[in-house]
């Protein structure tokens, strides 16, 4: 009897610290940007064919990169799930409720995020992003039947969720619609190119590409080159207010990343880096007085690049070259 009464007794007391719980624990997920990749990079090489909606189920950690239609159906309680959804450069995520047959009163959820959250570590940051963080969360059990559909501000969102019946279920559709002023932005891909413009808002923009790369700038125009000289005395780019950071880290957050480089003067022709880091930065900190520009190419760093850099390096957080 008295193994009985532990085991429910543990039953309990696992209750308990499962109701209690919120999405904070799912944020701390285990998921490194290795396995996020290697879920991002089987999800790319799926053919989707264009023609009709696409549809499947939705799996309990999910990496989403196509339009259509994602059915999570429980076959056992799940406590802690999380899907990542991702989008072209110059589009947004938007997730619309087809169908839901959860228990909200029995704790079950269904969150959206506008960004993704690795280790507690958030993209965008809170800094460089328009929403404040807790409105960044639309929880359906609180909203679901006023926001049937919510729109992510960059080209990533999440869906963290919690059933606990089996048979409970919910269908989600997927939308991308065109952004034309992208600002915050994960890369698909290792390699590829971007041209980030921020015209006279004030406002700061990170391009996160999450693999380690080689970045090289073609071109960097900061409206500021005639009416703002440069003073030779400060050091970096202290005192400007328009200027370009690359960042280089192993986790999500630009703002918790390391400074690899600032630039703050005009460029034209290639200024290249190697950066062996799991995530790559480019920031540009916009005052809102100027228009300004900054275009780059990275591609992947194969095995061996990554294997001189780190022998030549004497950083400890990451290594460049
Ligand atoms: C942009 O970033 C800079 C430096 O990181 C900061 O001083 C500034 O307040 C930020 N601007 C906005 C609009 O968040």
């Amino acid at each position: 009897m008295e193994g009985t009464f532990r085991e429910q007794l543990f039953f309990v007391v696992l209750c308990l610290s499962v109701l209690k719980g919120d999405a904070r624990y799912m944020e701390e997920n285990e998921i490194t940007p290795e396995g996020l990749f290697s879920l991002l990079n089987s999800e790319l090489k799926r053919e989707i064919p264009e023609e009709f909606i696409y549809s499947r189920p939705l799996r309990c950690l999910d990496m989403v990169a196509a339009e259509g239609q994602f059915t999570f159906t429980a076959d056992r309680p799940h406590l802690s799930c999380a899907a990542f959804f991702i989008a072209e450069p110059n589009q947004v995520i938007n997730v619309e409720y087809d169908s839901v047959d959860i228990d909200c009163r029995g704790g079950d959820f269904i969150k959206v995020f506008d960004g993704w959250v690795m280790k507690g570590e958030k993209f965008p940051s809170s800094q460089d992003h328009a929403v404040p963080l807790m409105e960044r969360y639309v929880d359906y059990c609180d909203s679901g039947t006023v926001r049937r559909t919510v729109r992510s501000s960059q080209n990533v969102a999440m869906v963290f969720f919690r059933v606990h019946t089996i048979g409970s279920s919910f269908t989600l559709t997927v939308r991308k619609p065109i952004n034309p002023f992208p600002c915050n932005i994960i890369s698909q891909t290792p390699e590829g190119s971007f041209t980030m413009v921020i015209p006279q808002q004030h406002r700061n923009c990170s391009f996160s590409i999450i693999y380690p790369v080689e970045i090289k700038i073609a071109e960097l125009s900061l409206g500021h080159l005639n009416d703002f000289p440069i003073k030779k005395s400060m050091p970096g780019c202290a005192g400007a207010g328009d200027f370009v950071e690359l960042l280089g880290g192993n986790g999500m957050d630009p703002s918790k990343m390391f400074p690899v480089a600032d630039l703050c003067y005009n460029f034209n022709g290639p200024a290249q880096m190697k950066i062996g880091c799991d995530n790559t930065v480019v920031r540009m900190v916009s005052s809102g007085r100027f228009v300004n520009r900054v275009a780059f190419q990275y591609r992947l760093l194969d095995r061996q690049e990554l294997q001189r850099i780190k022998v030549n390096s004497v950083e400890d957080f990451c290594f460049t070259g």
